[in-house]
């Protein structure tokens, strides 16, 4: 019999902002996957521990592999599932019926949050490892824009959509949770730097008329 595959939220990186059914979760699970940063916030954990590739279709048969000889398998992702995570992917390729998703808090979320901002109305834009093009209409549309991705050249990355955006302030988010966590605001018109730390989300709000 297949073992369950377990698609757990970890978070935005601090542990305390792991939730405790994901501890209870992984606790329950004989393979933890996941990525070395993610696998510490559970250091409890006795069991397997393996890296996992972050392209589904590499990851897919490793956790394959594991679940077909009857293991639990946890799969750590990062923040929410279900925000531009691998979770779709793995689940696309996997045999039906064996993933079930844990939910965790979104870095989205915690950047709102940290913003005071409401997120139910943002259109969610990622330039996580790609380049996202010019905005589409509805991004252009939206009150709120959320951009995940950092990283060298990222900035310009955010100085387009800002212009594209129009007037606007921009909010900046890096290493949530983390110690090297640092927030900053940039108004229209101000340069934002060009190169930002890999873990960022930058937030474009429409400026009131
Ligand atoms: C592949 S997406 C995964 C998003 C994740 N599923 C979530 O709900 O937060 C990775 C992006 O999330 C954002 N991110 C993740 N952790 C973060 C943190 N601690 N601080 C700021 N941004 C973070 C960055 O924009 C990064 O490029």
């Amino acid at each position: 019999m297949m073992g369950i595959v377990q698609i757990v939220g970890c978070g935005p990186g601090g542990a305390a902002w792991v939730l405790p059914r994901a501890r209870e979760v992984v606790a329950g699970c004989d393979v933890v996957f996941g990525a070395s940063d993610l696998q510490a916030l559970f250091p409890e954990h006795r069991a397997a521990r393996m890296d996992l590739p972050s392209r589904p279709e590499s990851a897919a048969p490793l956790v394959e592999a594991a679940a077909g000889k009857g293991l639990d398998c946890a799969v750590l992702v990062r923040g929410d599932c279900g925000v531009r995570s691998l979770a779709r992917g793995i689940e696309r390729l996997l045999p039906a019926g064996i993933c079930r998703r844990v939910p965790g808090l979104s870095s989205v979320q915690v950047a709102c949050a940290a913003f005071g901002i409401d997120w139910d109305q943002a259109k969610i834009v990622s330039a996580h490892g790609r380049d996202p093009g010019e905005p589409d209409r509805a991004t252009l549309d939206a009150p709120v824009v959320v951009l995940l991705g950092g990283g060298p050249g990222s900035g310009r990355v955010v100085r387009r959509v800002a212009a594209a955006f129009g007037p606007c302030t921009i909010k900046i988010a890096s290493d949530l949770t983390l110690p090297a966590e640092r927030l900053s605001e940039f108004a229209a018109g101000e340069l934002v730097p060009a190169d930002l730390p890999s873990r960022t989300i930058a937030i474009f709000r429409k400026e009131s008329p």
